[in-house]
């Protein structure tokens, strides 16, 4: 996903941007760009990291640029135009005088373009966001609005998702941001003037806690000091000013290599921060303002959908086993980009619950977009606060986990499981189908889950010892049965998406009808063989696995020896309630996954080909 970064003010720009773009590498990308307004409108760009863009800077820039007071900068993730110098933001307009950054894409570029080539303009990149610059100066030179009104005009004209910034030479005390499906943060500086812009708030947050997230179709605009919000129909907002919450040091790694292994040994405090304060332990009540306004929809619900992708689709399928269990709702689990698309039956009494860490997934946001159409009700569970997804929620509830910067989701996978569980536990007190006494049992589990969690942290060092081993795998199987299939499929998917090596994750039963044929002594398994109903089975899954020569590690619960002797490695988690296992479960395997990718020399928290959120199909 693309990074945006702007500053206006009386600090030099430069610096502001440049650290700003390096916030946001998280997001994954391909290349950088910065534009500097000093006596011209300065732009460099080039692909790669924000690193080869400084070098770049500090072999071209000779007149002031550097000390510019007006800047912007840009992450580009690919998606129309191949990663390369031209196809980087900044762009400029036909004259020069405008530049334009941009994340989203324009849909209709394509039409746009014919029309600008017909009226004389050429372009010196194949992205749409060039076609956006263009067109603005083109409504500006046919007409007598101004930039503001010529912006106005050309978003009207544009389908589809944008966050831009534009500069302007002839406007020089001027600075531009709109927003539309893709998020925009505007950060009131502490001297007056001043105005910093961002895709979120970590570029942001150590010059000022005070921010407006713009909404979809409103423009952000500076002039002469002067901050306006408007609609593209030129109405006059009044933003609320927002007091950040997320601190200079969460954004730091705080003494680890990776921001990932950061987060995997935030999770004791992330999962308590999830459920700090939102229910009483002794009566069993619920301070969940979803819960509160929507008593009577958790009552009287008839079936839950809850939609989501990746990691988020798989705290989606640990839903499912928690919320039929517990509220005897029938739930269906789905992959937005499927549901989107599959013309769904929705009804009115339907209740969704849609799933996102960064609150920004576009195939997410449009399954959610099309169940409200359809007259469903729409809870979010976002970890972004001011993200799209919560926006766009009749209700819901934020995770509390924390920025998340490894593109690897790990806290937010377990808030999200931990959030989930306070609303399945609602709806089974408004439904009647746990007592009051088996809720506050539940509840008491859920408050020691941390301390259980910072046990299975204790594992680290024996699975640095375990990856060792594994490293150079070419393929791996995760098994898991029940609450713990969705772990076995996480386990799989955090593994190949930081070390490149093929895993899959399978039901353990599903394991004879075909890949059992894959099972020999190259193959290492993973199978999840915490106490549960299903014990027994998985135990017959495991003697399948080494009657054909595989290597099977297994998660057991601590002091279980019943495996030793069979299995090649066994890991010991504590005890829990079957349905908090896979708060506990996934731990190791996130750990497994860490260490091995390390181990390969990998990129572990901004992994090749993958953005930390999806904004675009
Ligand atoms: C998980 O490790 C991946 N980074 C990815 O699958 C992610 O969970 C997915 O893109 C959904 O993102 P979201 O939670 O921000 O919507």
């Amino acid at each position: 996903m693309c990074g945006i970064v702007g500053y206006i003010g009386t600090k030099e720009a430069y610096p502001i941007v440049i650290k700003g773009l390096k916030r946001l590498e998280y997001r994954g990308y391909d290349s950088a760009g910065v534009a500097l307004m000093d006596a011209d409108l300065t732009v460099f760009k080039k692909k790669g990291k924000v690193s080869d863009l400084e070098a770049h800077v500090s072999q071209s820039a000779q007149g002031n640029e550097l000390k510019s007071t007006i800047g912007m900068g840009h992450t580009r993730w690919a998606t129309h135009g191949e990663p390369n110098d031209r196809n980087s933001h900044p762009h400029k307009s036909q004259s020069g005088d405008l530049a334009i950054i941009h994340n989203g894409i324009i849909e209709n570029y394509a039409t746009l373009k014919e029309g600008l080539v017909a009226r004389g303009h050429s372009f010196s990149s194949d992205t749409d966001t060039e076609v956006l610059v263009h067109l603005i100066e083109d409504i500006m030179e046919h007409t007598k609005l101004d930039l503001l009104d010529s912006v106005r005009a050309a978003l009207s004209q544009v389908n589809g998702a944008y966050a831009i910034v534009i500069l302007s030479q002839h406007h020089p005390e001027h600075i531009i941001a709109a927003r539309k499906g893709s998020p925009l943060v505007v950060g009131l500086g502490e001297e007056r003037g001043e105005f910093f812009f961002a895709s979120d708030a970590t570029p942001i947050v150590e010059y000022t806690k005070r921010v407006i997230y713009l909404n979809d179709g409103e423009i952000a605009a500076v002039e002469n000091g002067e901050l306006t919000v408007t609609t593209i129909d030129n109405e006059i907002q009044s933003p609320y000013v927002h007091e950040l919450e997320l601190n200079l040091e969460q954004l730091e790694k705080g003494g680890y290599e990776h921001f990932m292994l950061k987060e995997i040994f935030e999770q004791p405090k992330s999962i308590y921060d999830s459920f700090r304060g939102r229910f009483d332990s002794a009566s069993g009540e619920f301070m969940m303002r979803s819960v509160q306004e929507y008593g009577d929809k958790l009552r009287n619900i008839k079936r839950l959908v809850i939609i989501g992708c990746g990691t988020s689709w798989h705290a989606g399928l640990v839903a499912e086993y928690i919320f039929e269990d517990l509220a005897r709702v029938p739930v269906e689990v789905e992959y937005a980009s499927e549901f989107r698309y599959r013309n769904p039956v929705i009804y009115n009494d339907d209740l969704i619950i849609a799933i996102s860490q960064s609150g920004e997934t576009a195939d997410t946001l449009a399954a959610m977009e099309l169940a409200k159409q359809k007259g469903a009700t729409v809870f979010g569970v976002c970890n972004v606060v001011g993200s799209s997804i919560p926006r766009l929620s009749h209700a819901g509830a934020y995770t509390h986990a924390g920025p998340e910067i490894g593109v690897a989701s790990t806290k937010a996978f377990t808030a999200q499981v931990t959030v989930l569980t306070l609303l399945a536990l609602a709806m089974a007190k408004a439904k009647g189908t746990l007592s009051s006494s088996r809720i506050t049992e539940i509840l008491a589990e859920l408050e020691i889950i941390p301390s259980k969690i910072e046990k299975a942290l204790a594992l680290n060092d024996s699975i640095v010892d375990l990856s060792k081993q594994y490293k150079d795998a070419h393929n791996f199987l995760f098994l898991g049965r029940g609450y713990n299939f969705p772990v076995a499929l996480e386990g799989a998917l955090k593994l190949k998406e930081i070390s490149y090596i093929h895993a899959e994750g399978y039901p353990a039963a599903e394991m004879k009808h075909g890949p059992i044929a894959l099972i020999d002594e190259n193959m290492p398994v993973v199978v999840i063989a915490t106490k549960s109903e299903h014990y027994e089975k998985v135990v017959s899954n495991i003697q399948e696995v080494k009657a054909r020569k595989g290597k099977v590690i297994a998660v057991v619960t601590e002091g279980d020896r019943n495996l030793d002797g069979m299995v090649d490695h066994v890991i010991e988690v504590p005890e829990t309630m079957e349905g908090f296992s896979p708060l506990i479960n996934t731990v190791p395997l996130q750990l497994l996954s860490y260490h091995i990718a390390v181990m390969r020399g990998c990129n572990v928290d901004q992994p090749r080909n993958l953005a930390k959120s999806v904004t675009v199909e």
